[in-house]
């Protein structure tokens, strides 16, 4: 686990991302947790465009799954809010998506049955004038090489 982060404006959560957008290999799963307004389709955007995608990002709340390929690696970004059965995530067959080397970034996570055994974990956290973000990894090496479980 890094130190959490704290990024006072949408734009400097955006800039965040868009430079780990730059390490991000095929294959990598992204989480992302944080209630509702946290920022985590403001990270989506900010890490799309990282990957050189021209397109602007919105959430998929209604689609669950939106895929973007115009970008250095193709990504897939993920809202399962509205998700009531994990079911039916099932049915999206996800791990397609990392196994044939998509970057996958994924809102609500928790309303999934599985998980990959490989991921990332942005953790963001409103506070009184900012987002804090805990960036940790499980199964594989975050950024400044530490591994967690
Ligand atoms: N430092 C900040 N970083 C990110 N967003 C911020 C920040 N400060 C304020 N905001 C605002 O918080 C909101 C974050 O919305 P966003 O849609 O990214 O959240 P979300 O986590 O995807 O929410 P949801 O769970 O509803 O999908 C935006 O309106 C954004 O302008
Ligand atoms: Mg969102």
């Amino acid at each position: 686990m890094q130190q959490p982060q704290y990024f006072t404006s949408p734009g400097a959560l955006q800039r965040f991302a868009q430079k780990l957008a730059q390490l991000a290999q095929p294959g990598w799963v992204f989480l992302l947790e944080g209630d509702l307004g946290a920022g985590k389709t403001t990270f989506a955007q900010g890490f799309a465009r990282g990957l050189g995608i021209t397109a602007t990002v919105v959430s998929p709340t209604f689609t669950l799954l939106n895929e973007y390929r115009d970008g250095r690696i193709p990504l897939v970004h993920g809202d399962f809010y509205r998700l009531e059965d994990p079911l039916q995530a099932e049915e999206l067959h996800l791990e397609e998506y990392w196994e044939n080397g998509w970057v996958v970034l994924l809102e609500w996570p928790d309303r999934l049955s599985e998980l990959p055994e490989q991921y990332l974990q942005i953790q963001l956290e409103i506070t009184d004038s900012g987002r804090l973000l805990s960036l940790s990894g499980k199964g594989l090496a975050v950024p400044d090489g530490d591994e967690t479980e």
